[in-house]
């Protein structure tokens, strides 16, 4: 079975992966290697700390074997093509976890072939974030529903992901506030507002930071520069500069906990003592990364 985006999970799926993610994060051992004798394949062919990590030691935590390549190791470099790659991979693999700079389409090719194919982030989507995010809900707050999340910043990969998930948890309201410019996909924000009509959530967007929700459990924001990458127009920054999340922002929102998906540059997206401070909780979502990597790798490999 494959996540290459979260419309490949019905919503007993996503519900079951978050629940078991929590369960991991109460007690990671809490198994019996459920993926002794598979071997799973880690292909990263961006940089990547926390996701990579997360997936590789989970799937040893489980039982599996793992292999891992790095951008320079794959006959791709020389002109293989991904079809006759995927063909070798499935022929050899039970798994694979991949993050890549293409499109969804590349990860297709390596499903065609492959038993089971996690999208460990793409250009559009990252939804293995996503689900380390709600897990990470859960485990605070003891449920998704009814929570309430302000997501400030780029309308990147990581709030396309949260823009398919969240909705899905009946009284969520996801407020994405995006500078202009940099939002969310049309077609995806229309997506999403589609999801939230049939779960009774919200889901909105503006480019602007007034009439912030007090009430928000959540503040959320990532790097500007996601992946490491820059932005065409050279002004950007200033564009940006408002959405930086800081102590004055963060006064809005009294009750509110911060998460950042990491990596963080402190004085850009997020001040340090935001980040730093007792409101964040975005290294416990870090490490939730590999709780909800384990329960993504067991719903990807059954017995
Ligand atoms: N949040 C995230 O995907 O981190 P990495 O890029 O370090 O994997």
């Amino acid at each position: 079975m494959h996540i290459i985006s979260l419309r490949d999970l019905s919503d007993s799926d996503l519900r079951a992966i978050v629940h078991r993610g929590a369960a991991f994060a109460a007690d990671r051992t809490d198994h019996d290697e459920p993926l002794r004798g598979r071997i799973v394949g880690v292909y990263f062919s961006r940089t990547s700390t926390r996701t990579r990590t997360a997936f590789t030691t989970g799937a040893l935590r489980l039982g599996a074997k793992v292999i891992a390549y790095g951008p320079g190791d794959l006959q791709t470099n020389t002109g293989e093509t991904l079809q006759d790659t995927a063909r070798v991979f499935g022929g050899m693999l039970d798994a694979l976890v991949i993050r890549t700079a293409g499109s969804p389409d590349d990860m297709r090719t390596f499903a065609a072939h492959c038993g089971a194919v996690v999208n460990a982030m793409s250009a559009d989507e990252h939804p293995t974030q996503a689900l380390a995010d709600l897990t990470t809900l859960q485990v605070h707050f003891g449920r998704v529903e009814d929570l309430r999340v302000v997501y400030v910043g780029e309308g990147n990969n990581t709030a396309a992901a949260l823009a398919l998930a969240l909705p899905r948890f009946a009284g969520t309201h996801l407020d994405l506030r995006t500078p202009a410019g940099y939002g969310l996909d049309p077609a995806l924000l229309a997506e999403a507002a589609a999801l939230a009509d049939r779960h009774g959530s919200r889901i909105s967007e503006r480019h602007d930071l007034t009439d912030l929700p007090q009430d928000a459990d959540v503040v959320y924001t990532t790097r500007w520069q996601t992946t490491g990458t820059s932005k065409p127009d050279p002004d950007w920054r200033t564009v940006f500069a408002p959405f930086q999340v800081n102590a004055a922002l963060m006064d809005t929102f009294p009750k509110a906990v911060f998460l950042h998906d990491l990596p963080a540059h402190r004085g850009e997206d997020v001040t340090a003592d935001v980040l730093e401070g007792p409101r964040s909780i975005a290294f416990t979502q870090a490490r939730h990364k590999l709780h909800s990597a384990m329960a993504v790798l067991e719903w990807c490999l059954p017995r």
